[in-house]
């Protein structure tokens, strides 16, 4: 087996938090296949657009990180509080029957229900920004708008917003703070453990006392069809909080640089605002917040590009190489808001993919809108190569802080 023509060590560089794609071109050049260690786990990364596709829908790259074998051991460590033991996590028959309750309850009448309070969050939010001329944009509106957004559609109450939100950035930004590896890991087990009794505690309260939302729905489905447990409706909804915010403040926050920093575009889209949905995908493919898919574990030896891949090895699917493939999108280098041809693997592809992706689309197209709309003359606080981001070995790409002046 060829090693990897980039050590390592170059992965997880500042380098290559700022800017990672000259490194994927490179792999999906020079080794589209490819072995590497992080400091997370070994794996397989997956580089070229059809590869990636192929890879996101073969039933030989499994999910099943809870079966017998325990591979979500070698994945999130021995204290993980069970909290990842879901959807995304299983493979079929189990992930059909856990996917089809849930989308019973997480329904597009569901989703288009929330077009109102999306569209109110977006302007209370801005409405706080908007007198003082600068902000934070994550602190201010990235991470609070598809955070307040889930809370609500789940029946977060209110009042446990903020805690609910402090924990979940222990999560997310875990590795960037100047704490040691086991501080941090101490830390998001913490916050793991927290997150588990707060959620089994609520979803108990429903259970006692149903209401119009999104948990007492995973519930009731349960009820119906005898087969969502009350570990599997606490574990659903630590999913959908964490699927349901992280990525989408992410991709708000690699959005609004990806046009402060291409001024044609930015222009084009305030000209022709009809331009915006397209410009989302656009914007999703160009710079996405998962750069790549959660891991698929080989259970029996494959082959992809000549490369045998043995049994029991993790791979990674990486997304944002692939929706930079020169094979597949012309000038992928280039963002282009009038990009016709697609579809891009930002949101997965496979029994996996997004099951969330009406709410992100509407959450992006009405903040990003709303945001452009209200801060004329947006630009960016600092220079690019100052923007503080996520450590690179974050299994997220996105910014911790996202300074701008309006
Ligand atoms: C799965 C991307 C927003 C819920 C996925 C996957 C991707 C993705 C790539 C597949 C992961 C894999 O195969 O390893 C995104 C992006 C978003 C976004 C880029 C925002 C821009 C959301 C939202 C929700 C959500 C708002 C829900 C509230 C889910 C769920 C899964 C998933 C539940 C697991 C589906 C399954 O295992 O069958 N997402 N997502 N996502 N997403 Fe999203």
């Amino acid at each position: 087996m060829n090693e990897c023509p980039i050590p390592a060590s170059e992965l997880y560089t500042d380098e290559f938090a700022a800017d990672p794609y000259p490194t994927f071109a490179r792999l999906r050049a020079e080794q589209p296949v490819c072995p590497v260690s992080s400091p997370r786990f070994d794996s397989y990364l997956i580089s070229r657009f059809d590869d990636a596709r192929t890879a996101l829908a073969d039933p030989r790259l499994s999910k099943d990180l809870y079966g017998p074998q325990e591979h979500y051991l070698r994945i999130f460590g021995p204290n993980s509080a069970g909290l990842n033991k879901n959807m995304l996590n299983a493979d079929p028959p189990e992930h059909t029957r856990l996917r089809r309750l849930v989308s019973q309850a997480f329904t597009p009448r569901r989703i288009e229900a929330m077009r109102p309070r999306v569209e109110q969050t977006v302007n209370d939010l801005l409405d706080k920004i908007v007198p003082h001329g600068e902000a934070e944009l994550m602190r201010d509106f990235a991470i609070p708008l598809p955070m307040l957004v889930i809370s609500d559609l789940l029946g977060i109450p209110a009042t446990d917003h903020d805690r609910v939100l402090d924990w979940t950035q222990v999560i997310r930004t875990s590795g960037s703070s100047r704490r040691s590896p086991e501080q941090e890991r101490a830390a998001v087990q913490e916050a793991q453990a927290w997150l588990h009794r707060y959620l089994t505690e609520l979803v108990q309260a429903k259970r006692a006392n149903p209401a119009d939302d999104l948990i007492s729905a995973l519930i009731s489905a349960c009820e119906q069809e005898g087969t969502l447990s009350e570990p599997e409706v606490v574990t659903t909804t630590f999913l959908l909080l964490f699927a349901g915010h992280q990525t989408t403040a992410d991709f708000i926050g690699n959005a609004v640089v990806a046009l402060l920093t291409h001024p044609d575009q930015l222009d084009l889209l305030l000209r022709q605002p009809a331009l915006l949905p397209s410009a989302i995908e656009e914007l999703l493919r160009f710079d996405g917040p998962l750069p790549v898919a959660s891991p698929r574990i080989v259970s029996e030896d494959v082959e992809y590009q000549g490369v045998r891949i043995p049994r029991g090895s993790i791979v990674g699917v990486v997304l944002n190489a692939a929706n930079h493939d020169p094979e597949h999108f012309a000038d992928p280098d280039l963002l282009d808001l009038r990009r016709v041809r697609g579809p891009h693997l930002g949101f997965g592809h496979g029994v996996h993919y997004c099951l969330g992706v009406s709410l992100a689309r509407m959450e992006a197209q009405i903040g990003i809108g709303a945001l452009l709309r209200r801060l004329p003359g947006l630009r960016l606080g600092v220079p690019v190569g100052e923007l503080r981001r996520l450590p690179a070995a974050s299994p997220f790409r996105g910014l911790l802080e996202l300074p701008v002046r309006f």
